[in-house]
């Protein structure tokens, strides 16, 4: 792409590495096409699928043609968006072993905002009947690339492992969002991931972008949090989305109820910053675009 290294930043990985950040996407200035952005970080429970879901949400509700796609065998975000993850006759397992289309697949959530390829615990013998496929890294890529021009974005919510499935989600990946909750131990396992990351541009998907650090959880008057919270600043400086994701009740209990914490209470502090970031993402990637434009 014309003037692309140009616009690329420098930052700086907590193991030393130099990571790219914010090179234009391939898309265009106004209409993003199909972008795909994996939600991910091996430490478990830090907020990957809170996310996913309340950021399709948040698209959607800004007019976003958005897919969720659920490759987590524990199934949450299907469930967090109203989809029972249990007697699902097709779901990601089937795509990535190419036993069903992703149109036979996919679904609505109940109110219609967003589509969903779900998933269950069938995706654990997907994983390993992976193993010995040909292409076994890029089935994923491959299964959304006829559905992109159908999407705005396309959310993908990984699982708490660097495995097959995280490693499918990342080569089929424009960018890579990650949820890092502000507490003690929150940067281990970053070198790991960082580490991935490189790995993955090096061999299998040159354009992986990190689209941004998330802090999630954030509670501010824990002075560790905040600590946390400038650390990361400091070692990933504009890699860290300005918006901050608080802990909030309403966040926690909107799955119990299969809805987006849009839908539970749209005036939670918890939807509110999911709306903030949302928007945050749309500002960055129309910046990009004009950048392309420039260049
Ligand atoms: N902002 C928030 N405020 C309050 N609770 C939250 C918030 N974000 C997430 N939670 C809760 O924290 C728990 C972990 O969140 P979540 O399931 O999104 O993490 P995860 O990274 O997807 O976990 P896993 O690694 O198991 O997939 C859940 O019970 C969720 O409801
Ligand atoms: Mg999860």
């Amino acid at each position: 792409m014309p003037g692309a290294d140009q616009t690329k930043r420098k930052v700086t990985t907590l193991n030393g590495t130099a990571v790219m950040i914010g090179s234009p996407c391939h898309c265009g200035y106004e209409r993003v096409m199909g972008y795909i952005i994996s939600i991910a970080n091996q430490k478990g429970g830090v907020g990957k699928t809170t996310t996913t879901v309340n950021l399709a949400a948040s698209l959607a509700a800004m007019k976003k043609r958005v897919l969720l796609v659920d490759m987590d065998p524990q199934g949450n975000a299907s469930m967090g968006s109203g989809i029972d993850k249990h007697g699902l006759e097709y779901s990601s397992c089937e795509v990535l072993l190419g036993n069903s289309t992703l149109r036979e697949a996919i679904q609505p959530t109940p109110e219609g905002s967003f589509d969903v390829l779900p998933a269950n615990a069938d995706l654990t013998a997907a994983e390993v009947g992976l193993m010995n496929s040909p292409m076994r890294e890029r089935r994923l890529g491959l299964a959304l690339a006829p559905a992109k021009p159908n999407y705005d974005y396309i959310l993908v919510d990984c699982p708490p492992s660097l495995n097959m499935l995280t490693l499918n989600a990342l080569v089929a990946a424009d960018g890579i969002l990650i949820p890092i909750q502000t507490e003690y131990y929150a940067l281990e396992g970053l070198s790991a991931l960082m580490d991935t990351v490189e790995q993955i541009r090096a061999h299998l998907n040159r354009g992986l972008q990190i689209e941004g650090f998330l802090r999630t959880m954030h509670d501010p008057r824990n002075n560790l949090a905040v600590d946390v919270s400038s650390q990361l600043l400091s070692h990933f400086k504009d890699a860290v989305f300005n918006t901050v994701i608080p802990r909030n009740v309403r966040v926690a209990e909107a799955p119990s109820h299969g809805i987006p914490v849009l839908l539970y209470d749209k005036h939670s502090r918890g939807a509110t910053a999911y709306l903030a970031l949302a928007s945050e993402l749309l500002r960055r990637h129309r910046l990009r675009g004009a950048e392309t434009q420039l260049a």
